[in-house]
């Protein structure tokens, strides 16, 4: 019979690289050269074909599994792999006054990042001239362990209370029934959660399709802490300022774009990174101490919410660039894990509600979606020695290596067995009591920051605000219409009268209104 990997034209069969041949050649999985990619084997030139054709059933059945569930929010993405050099302080002070995290404390140290842009709410083949927000989301691979700052390009979110996320993505996902993005399904959540009129306020505007990803800004939107070498915390703020400038679309320049090219940012990323145009951030923090302060008319903790740079002054604290491609976007791109819960020593959570809640999603979403084992992943693997105990689970590739004895993988241990680790300065202890409560925070102040914001953003900016708003509530029903109306009231008389203006212009449904 003839050899699985054997050529059935009977032409000169490549050799493998034990018989020196230079040129890499196939082989399957198993590192058996493949000396037939063309035929699969069969009985008789017409077939049928054998069961036990191992080379071809390994090849089909492994495509047959090319795809991991896409994350449930953020499935389209691009990334790219830089460093970030710290400045060594926070505006004109030594940042290891605020934080001891060691990434930050000498100038010019240069640590790897993994960076992944994403929109938000279509699928992983979507359009990237959609109105959505922009995920931003850095990896730095310190010397303590991993770094994960997961924001987006908007500075503020839709929602302040975590339990709202899945009613808030349904929202704008597509409908269960029609499978369409629907702007009544859209406008129904939102004109019943008037949280959401500031960041509503930035994504109709021409800031909600950034013109690709390196000209746009990232926050950290969600409130952390920093602490130093006493455990004494701040509460900070994290800005990523694009050195490239923020340029963005109308809907028409996006629609243009969309019409040749639906890929265009992704394109644009790595093609700037392959002439050598290595797009650069820096990385700036605001700082407030860590209390309540009641002097402000908001809450500090709520996401909603911006903090005045005036008051609270933008410190830049280092740069980041993007300088090398990905060799692979499954391996880099499709399977790289990012989570608010990665955190080095010197960072910390505030007790932002959010941020809590959105710590618990990412490594369960990403237990489930890459396997138990995605940290030993190469792209989300920390580039420094680990060594946990945990053992075993579907694709293990890695054994920690930590302890001298492979016997122990438990810990107290006098057999030689990891010990832990010493600390690096005091414990932060923040003092936390009050009833457990189901409760809104009381600075709600839904209104005030989103009519500033379109106070003054140019008179361009706002034209497009209240054309997209006009041309996403003219497909919704009057009752919905009129909710939206009266909150945009509520944060300038002026905006709710454009909006209202402009629906009863076109309360036909008009062709604009096919954009969103
Ligand atoms: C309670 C609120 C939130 C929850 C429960 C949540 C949950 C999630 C989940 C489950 C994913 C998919 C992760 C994966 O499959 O690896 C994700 C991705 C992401 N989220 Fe959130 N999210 C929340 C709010 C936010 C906010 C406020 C921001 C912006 C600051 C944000 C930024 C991102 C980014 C950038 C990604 C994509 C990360 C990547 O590129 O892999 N999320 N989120």
């Amino acid at each position: 019979m003839q050899n699985d990997n054997e050529r059935s034209d009977g032409k000169n069969v490549e050799k493998s690289e034990d018989t020196n041949n230079e040129q890499p050649v196939l082989t399957n999985r198993q590192g058996h050269p493949v000396y037939d990619n063309q035929n699969t084997r069969t009985i008789g030139s017409r077939g049928p074909i054998t069961l036990e054709n191992y080379q071809f059933l390994e090849k089909i059945t492994h495509f047959d599994r090319e795809r991991i569930p896409e994350r449930v929010v953020h499935a389209r993405g691009a990334g790219a792999h830089g460093f970030f050099e710290a400045y060594g302080t926070v505006g004109d002070e030594p940042v290891a006054k605020f934080t001891r995290a060691k990434l930050f404390q000498e100038k010019g140290k240069k640590t790897p990042v993994f960076v992944r842009f994403s929109t938000v709410i279509h699928g992983g083949h979507s359009p990237e001239t959609l109105r959505d927000p922009r995920g931003f989301a850095t990896k730095f691979y310190t010397d303590d362990g991993n770094w994960d700052l997961v924001g987006n390009n908007l500075p503020v979110f839709f929602i302040r209370d975590p339990l709202k996320f899945p009613d808030v993505v349904h929202a704008f996902k597509p409908d269960p029934v029609t499978f369409r993005q629907d702007a009544q399904r859209i406008f129904d959540f939102i004109s019943l959660s008037p949280e959401a009129m500031h960041m509503i306020s930035f994504l109709f505007s021409p800031r909600g399709i950034p013109q690709d990803y390196r000209h746009q800004d990232g926050f950290g939107v969600n409130t952390y802490k920093w602490f130093n070498t006493e455990g004494e915390g701040v509460l900070v703020k994290y800005h990523w300022k694009t050195k490239q400038g923020v340029k963005s679309l109308t809907q028409a320049q996006a629609s243009e774009i969309q019409a040749t090219n639906f890929n265009h940012a992704t394109q644009d990323l790595f093609d700037s990174i392959e002439r050598g145009d290595y797009p650069e951030w820096e990385l700036c923090v605001q700082i407030m101490s860590d209390d309540e302060h009641a002097e402000l008319d908001f809450d500090p903790l709520d996401d909603t919410k911006t903090w005045d740079e005036e008051q609270f002054p933008l410190l830049p604290i280092g740069r980041m660039v993007l300088d090398r491609n990905p060799k692979n976007y499954f391996a880099e791109v499709e399977q790289v894990a990012f989570g608010t819960g990665v955190l080095v020593d010197g960072l910390d959570f505030s007790d932002d509600k959010m941020l809590q809640g959105r710590t618990m999603s990412y490594s369960d979403t990403q237990r489930y979606r890459v396997g138990p084992n995605y940290l030993q992943l190469p792209i989300n693997a920390p580039k420094k020695h680990v060594g946990t105990n945990q053992r075993d689970g579907q694709m293990t590739y890695i054994v920690d290596t930590g302890g001298e004895n492979p016997h122990v993988n438990y810990e107290p241990s006098s057999l030689g067995g990891l010990k832990e680790a010493p600390k690096a300065g005091k414990d932060h202890t923040p003092y936390v009591e009050g009833n457990l409560v189901r409760q809104k925070i009381s600075r709600t102040n839904d209104f005030k920051q989103a009519g500033e914001r379109y106070r003054t953003i140019e008179q361009w900016e706002r034209d497009d605000l209240v054309f997209n708003l006009v041309s996403a509530l003219s497909q919704c029903n009057q009752e919905i219409q009129e909710r939206m109306i009266g909150l945009l009231t509520q944060c300038d008389a002026e905006y709710g009268q454009h909006v209202a203006d402009g629906l009863k212009m076109n309360s036909e449904k008009s062709e604009a209104a096919q954009t969103m």
